[in-house]
């Protein structure tokens, strides 16, 4: 079967995924409606779901707030609408009107269908895009309007889609929230009835929430159960909102945004959203989390294949005071460690020495780099590793030259204070002029210094998010802001191919499929403490894989938390994702160092594991009992687990831990004690993990298949 079929009797399109279908159909009013969201059907079984329309209950009632393709405001629809326009005469209440259709397949393995729908009376077209992969259950949607008119009109509301769940008894929302350095926290809910807002209006994804939700009908673990999910691609402001209907369904809508914008379209003009992504999945969130990871890894990252360095960052270790002989130093005590990407963070540039000066200004601080980066770079290449740098592009403090010569790049309202923020303020990236400098002073200092890895920061929300004298409406800088700065990181990425870039904002505060669609890996967050990462890394991911995760082994106390954990610890919870190094590596011991270095060691024996293997959270954090998480290779030759137990209680017994996706018939050698264990005990009785006794205590676990 094809994974886009249509049965023109009963007006039913159906998309096929490996292993789920989606259907739907244009109703008698000219709306696209749904049908089904789950495991497989045929064309014929989906025809089944279409029911005759229902009559009139009473006068108050209106069509059900569930069930529509992008529910619109318009007619009798009373539920959270996911298309709100309003016409040049002031009209609104949007009337659809089919046109037609369109199938393709934009490349091989990839399967589009287009529905294209104009309204009744109005110049306005919207075409519903669908696209779905051989190799993933991930559909992905979003939404076009055309303005047709000669005649401006304005877009209060565009979600990328609605989606519909199926009847089932209850409903529970799974999602995050946090703030900053405490992001990724996890919570399932009951979906309460009447509408749930999950958001950002901060001009970012946020650390407050992420653009993802997981719904089940309350019954699903890690392991078992339907899990229906869905993440948005956008850097921007959002929103998501979950709706419990009274009369007991689900579905929820989601875009890019905040309510409350007018965006401006002009006569001729297109605006598209960006793209949601959303997965059926039968096997509990775990499974969930991994159709996630291994559609991340295969249609979003840029270089899915290439295996991550272990980076060092300078951050913690140096904070503002970066200089070229501070930081040879450190560079070569990170190469005896075996770090492969020596990345210098913030500080080496313009009147920098603390925030409250020289961001804007992107020229190397004449005293910290006399001759420029060239002679560190230099070393660090000697070294035999790669070079990165920290910019923050988007940001400026008042104390800057750039803000000297141009106090209107920022964004800012007339007769209005420019709240500083960090001592920031922010540049308005949707102003051509802006993204245009920017795109050129990064695209020079990359040529001109052979750089091989950004980390991109932004470190403040907006604040009077204005654009005075903009003729079409200041609320367009929320998301051609986006659209810019994404214009300038695909436009580097063209220029320079080596070019690698991590996101960061003020840690976690901007990781998405947008954002990863252009970059190789994202700082979670600034809170480097290893116990409380451990629950922040498990939130991370519940989406996104650990390929794309930095994660820093840094010093105690820690300078957040001032906690003090082992180094073995520290390491091992780093290990779970791309390893990295940011402490003051001058003042380790030499027992440190030499632990360190076999760490180090240790991880670049398994990265092609947790990087590129899939990932099963054997027991999540939130008990007194251990932690841990298993990686697998997608050959299932090798496993790796690693074991993280805070406080153990005397009494209580250790869990064992059940390993999962092994190759059942198989026996596997503990490479560390040259144990062989037969899958079956592993899997289906489980190992007691060898933990050295006392708090803050870890370990970890490689197994390779024993060829018979
Ligand atoms: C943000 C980042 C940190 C560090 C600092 C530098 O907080 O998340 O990792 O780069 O900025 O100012």
């Amino acid at each position: 079967m094809s994974a886009i079929s249509f049965d023109p009797a009963r007006g039913v399109w159906l998309l096929s995924t490996p292993r789920t279908s989606y259907a739907l159909r244009v109703d008698d009013t000219g709306a696209p409606c749904h049908l089904a969201w789950g495991p497989r059907l045929t064309l014929a079984a989906a025809g089944e779901l279409v029911s005759p329309p229902a009559g009139e209950i009473s006068s108050f009632e209106g069509r059900p707030p569930a069930g529509e393709e992008l529910p619109v405001d318009g007619g009798t629809r009373y539920g959270a609408p996911s298309l709100r326009v309003q016409f040049a005469d002031g009209t609104r209440a949007f009337e659809w009107q089919p046109v037609g259709h369109s199938t393709g397949e934009p490349s091989p393995g990839t399967a589009e269908l287009a529905l294209e729908f104009c309204d009744r009376h109005y110049p306005l077209t919207v075409v519903l895009h669908y696209r779905v992969h051989d190799d993933s259950d991930v559909i992905e949607r979003w939404t076009v309007l055309r303005n047709t008119s000669r005649e401006p009109l304005t877009v209060l509301r565009a979600d990328s889609a609605a989606w519909t769940l199926p009847p089932r008894d209850d409903y529970r929302l799974s999602h995050v929230t946090g703030r900053w350095s405490a992001e990724g926290l996890l919570h399932r809910e009951p979906v309460p009835h009447g509408e749930t807002v999950l958001t950002s209006r901060r001009g970012i994804t946020s650390h407050h929430a992420n653009p993802w939700v997981m719904l089940d009908a309350g019954d699903a673990t890690e392991d078992r159960g339907e899990v229906w999910s869905a993440a948005l691609a956008w850097s921007g402001s959002w929103h998501v909102t979950v709706q419990r209907t009274p009369d007991g369904r689900t579905a929820f809508t989601g875009g890019a945004g905040q309510d409350g914008t007018a965006l401006p379209l002009g006569p001729g003009e297109e605006y598209t959203t960006p793209r949601c992504a959303a997965l059926y999945t039968d096997g509990g969130f775990g499974a969930a989390s991994r159709a996630w990871h291994a559609h991340t890894l295969a249609h979003v990252l840029p270089h899915p294949e290439e295996l991550r360095p272990v980076l060092f960052n300078s951050w913690e270790a140096t904070g503002f005071d970066v200089s070229e002989s501070g930081q040879k130093a450190l560079a070569g005590q990170a190469a005896e460690l075996g770090v492969e990407l020596y990345v210098v963070d913030d500080g080496w540039f313009g009147a920098r020495r603390d925030d409250t000066a020289g961001l804007g200004d992107w020229t190397p601080a004449a005293k910290g780099f006399p001759d420029g980066l060239t002679p560190l770079i230099e070393e660090v290449h000697r070294l035999g590793m790669r070079f990165g740098l920290w910019v923050e592009p988007e940001m400026v403090n008042p104390d800057s030259d750039l803000y000297r010569a141009h106090p209107d790049w920022v964004l800012h309202f007339p007769h209005r204070a420019r709240t500083e923020l960090r001592n920031q303020l922010v540049l308005n990236f949707a102003r051509d002029d802006v993204a245009e400098w920017a795109y050129g002073w990064l695209t020079r200092l990359v040529a001109d210094n052979g750089i091989d890895f950004l980390k991109w920061d932004m470190n403040r929300a907006f604040s009077e998010a204005g654009w005075p004298d903009r003729a079409e409406g200041q609320d367009v800088l929320w998301t051609r802001y986006v659209h810019n700065l994404y214009a300038v990181i695909d436009r580097l990425r063209a220029d320079h191919h080596g070019l690698r870039i991590e996101t960061c904002s003020g840690g976690g505060g901007r990781v998405d499929l947008g954002i990863l669609s252009r970059t190789d890996q994202a700082w979670p967050s600034d809170n480097t403490d290893a116990a409380d990462r451990v629950s922040i890394q498990h939130g991370f991911s519940q989406v996104y894989p650990a390929r794309a995760m930095t994660a820093w082994v840094t010093d105690v106390p820690n300078q957040l938390t001032g906690r003090c954990v082992p180094l073995r610890y520290r390491f091992h919870v780093a290990m779970a994702g791309v390893l990295a190094i940011g402490g003051d590596l001058a003042h380790w011991t030499a027992e440190e160092r030499a632990e360190g270095a076999e760490l180090v060691a240790r991880y670049k024996e398994v990265r092609h594991i947790v990087q590129h293997g899939t990932q099963h959270r054997l027991r999540g954090p939130g008990d007194d009992g251990p932690t841990a998480v298993q990686y697998t290779t997608g050959d299932r030759r090798e496993a790796f687990v690693l074991v993280w137990q805070r406080a153990p209680r005397h009494g209580t017994p250790l869990p064992v831990l059940r390993l999962a996706g092994l190759d059942p018939a198989a026996r596997y050698r503990d490479t560390g004690t040259g144990t062989v264990h037969h899958a079956s005990v592993l899997t289906g009785y489980g190992i007691t993990p060898d933990l050295p006794r006392g708090d803050w205590a870890s370990t970890s676990l490689h197994l390779v298949r024993v060829d018979e």
